[in-house]
């Protein structure tokens, strides 16, 4: 009899059919029992009688437990009651892996224990829908940039040098050199701009944040575009489009999902463009307004980009900050340079930064004496400088971070769960 999964059940109305999967719950009164096998495509109620069934099947009816992997053998029976609109009446059933006390039981448990077993509780539904919406929003980031003709190009993650300030490098031994692993693309992005004009790379990026906070994880995966000849407003164009895209999918493609969660499409369905673009300074003043303290020149904390993003009705752009703040690249505003042409994009509800990026300096020795300052070794950054002796160009680009992406379109407030295994500070089990 031929195997079928849950999702393909509606295509076989009336037929007999097996499904193989885990057992998530079993119910009886009697002589009848009503399982849920889930098989990874969903979930289906299988409804077995004893009477219609051998002594030895309903034997293991009686004896599959919680996470059993058991094979249902039945006829598909469509019916618009049922969760996914059908139902499988038992003609056999099989208990290929008897599963003994199952550690995640259907009781609340605490977050550091389900941590601990993350590798299970990869199974339950809320993180079986946070992590759809994840694919989704993977394949939607791909599919935005194959459309719009952009070229991929996987950046390294063993590198010699710092894109993002030397106080978050994870080290490691290169042969007797040191190296660091990637905290950005960006880097590397830049120079292939030059090969093919609009490229992007997306992939894992790893940040020793010695801060222990709900939007921060030591390895996060960054989808990074760069495009040649894109000046600053173009740049807030595209991630406004880009943003908005995949909202739309999301909405399009996991509305399930936003069930299981309890997330009011609404939310999602608020995010289009245009979105309002505000000045660095211009968000002090608001802050102040709001009772922040805070001041030019300081950095936002995560309170502060809730108390500014909660100001406007969809993710908001900041702009032109104090360049001292950012990084090293940043092309400086041509009507006042002590400002940088760097964005961020604060997301609504507290999601805090989804995005940073900014216009970048194309200018040889403005970009050299920039390296300087910042005390960075400039042998590691001489490739870096040829882009700019070459036929040099304006440039832009910007980096999301998927997991706050994730976070936000799911409405859940940490990051740990919006990753498959996530690395945390003083964590890296399982
Ligand atoms: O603002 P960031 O540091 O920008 C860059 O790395 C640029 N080089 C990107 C570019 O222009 N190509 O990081 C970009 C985004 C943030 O807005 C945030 O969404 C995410 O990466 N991010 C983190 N996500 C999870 N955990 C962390 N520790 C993160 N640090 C940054
Ligand atoms: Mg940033």
């Amino acid at each position: 009899m031929s195997v079928v999964s849950v999702s393909q059940l509606k295509e076989h109305p009336g037929e007999s059919v097996t499904v193989r999967g885990w057992l998530e719950n079993k119910r009886r009164s009697g002589k009848i029992a009503f399982l849920q096998v889930r098989d990874g495509s969903g979930i289906v109620q299988v409804v077995a009688s004893k009477k219609e069934l051998s002594e030895e099947a309903w034997e293991a009816i009686l004896e599959a437990t919680q996470e059993s992997t058991v094979a249902a053998i039945g006829k598909v029976n469509v019916d618009p009651r049922a969760p996914g609109g059908v139902e499988l009446h038992a003609s056999g059933f099989r208990v290929d892996h008897l599963t003994e006390e199952y550690p995640i039981t259907p009781k609340e448990h605490g977050t550091a224990f389900l941590m601990e077993h993350r590798h299970l509780w990869l199974r339950s539904s809320k993180q079986r829908a946070i992590l759809g919406v994840r694919s989704e929003i993977c394949q939607s980031i791909r599919d935005f940039f194959y459309q719009r003709e952009f070229i991929l190009i996987d950046s390294p993650i063993l590198t010699p040098n710092a894109c993002e300030g030397t106080s978050t490098l994870f080290q490691t031994d290169y042969f007797g050199d040191p190296a660091f692993l990637s905290q950005s693309g960006q880097l590397y992005l830049e120079p292939a701009a030059a090969a093919f004009g609009k490229v992007y790379c997306m992939g894992p990026t790893f940040r020793a944040e010695k801060s222990k906070t709900r939007r921060h994880l030591m390895e996060f995966w960054m989808v990074e575009p760069e495009v040649a000849f894109l000046e600053f407003d173009g740049l807030q164009d595209l991630a406004e489009d880009f943003v908005s895209y995949i909202a739309e999918r999301v909405l399009e493609r996991c509305s399930e999902n936003l069930r299981v969660l309890e997330r009011d499409p609404a939310k999602i369905e608020s995010i289009t463009g245009p979105f309002p673009r505000i000045t660095y300074t211009k968000a002090i003043e608001i802050l102040q307004e709001q009772g922040q303290e805070i001041a030019w020149g300081d950095d936002f904390g995560g309170e502060d980009e809730t108390v500014l993003a909660n100001q406007f009705d969809r993710p908001v752009f900041v702009t032109h900050f104090p360049s001292e703040m950012k990084a090293f690249y940043m092309q400086p505003d041509a009507d006042d340079p002590k400002l940088a042409l760097g964005m961020d994009l604060l997301a609504p509800e507290g999601y805090g930064e989804i995005i940073g990026g900014s216009q970048r300096i194309h200018d040889h020795d403005l970009l050299l004496q920039r390296i300087q300052e910042h005390d960075l070794p400039l042998e590691a950054f001489q490739w870096y400088l040829d882009v700019r002796k070459y036929g040099s160009y304006p440039h832009s680009g910007f980096g999301m971070g998927i997991e706050r992406c994730v976070a936000w379109m799911c409405g859940i407030p940490h990051l740990r769960e919006t990753i498959p295994y996530p690395r945390m500070l003083y964590k890296i089990y399982p």
